[in-house]
């Protein structure tokens, strides 16, 4: 088990500086993450996520397993979140492994959204290019009528991924002089984190 019980655990770490960012600053969407993929191509892209729960194993955001960043993933778990909470002049990044969470974890969630947002999910298939934008449309009243009378099940191809953290620096930018202080913890092979603070 991770080692959870000291100030060497990254993810109370994470935990301190969310809730302050947060709370005590005017950040917009503290919970958007940069997610940066390897491609089929080698190439990385880089997209916008929400980091919807965070545990002591990790990183979780939910999306379409067939887009392309969820076939990056299928082939190549390796990934890097990245937060930029301008705000407070700080910075997270994490590089990890993503896997998929338990469908029944997933479905708990894709209850809790709202109805619009469940019917866009089946609307929307994000691995196909869709011509119009009245295809879009037409799917989307097509999931209307049929669900109307029912509750709207999570479709197949959606659902959560959970980053576990293999590395995680903490980046804190003075107002004035632009120094950075880094925190840094890396997971060792016995699952207890290295840390280190530098500055730059
Ligand atoms: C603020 C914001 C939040 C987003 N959150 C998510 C998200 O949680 N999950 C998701 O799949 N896409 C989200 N998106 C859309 C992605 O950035 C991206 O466009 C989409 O998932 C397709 O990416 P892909 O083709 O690289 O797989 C969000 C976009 C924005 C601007």
């Amino acid at each position: 088990m991770m080692n959870s019980n000291d100030d060497h655990n990254p993810i109370q770490h994470f935990q301190q500086w969310f809730h302050e960012v947060d709370n005590a600053y005017p950040e917009e969407e503290t919970n958007a993450m940069t997610l940066s993929t390897i491609g089929k191509d080698g190439f990385p892209k880089s997209r916008i996520v929400l980091l919807k729960r965070f545990t002591w194993e990790g990183f979780i955001f939910f999306t379409n397993y067939t887009s392309e960043k969820g076939r990056a993933i299928a082939k190549n778990n390796k990934v890097s979140i990245t937060f930029n909470w301008k705000t407070s002049k700080r910075e997270v990044f994490i590089t990890g492994k993503a896997e998929k969470i338990a469908k029944n974890l997933s479905e708990g969630y894709f209850d809790s959204r709202p109805e619009g947002s469940k019917l866009s999910s089946w609307a929307s298939d994000q691995s196909n290019v869709i011509s119009s934008r009245r295809v879009l449309d037409e799917n989307l009243h097509h999931y209307e009528t049929k669900f109307r009378a029912q509750t709207i099940p999570k479709p197949e191809y959606w659902g959560g991924y959970i980053i576990k953290p293999y590395k995680i620096e903490f980046i804190e930018h003075e107002p004035i002089t632009g120094f950075k202080r880094i925190t840094s913890y890396t997971l060792t092979s016995n699952y207890n984190w290295l840390k280190n603070i530098r500055f730059c």
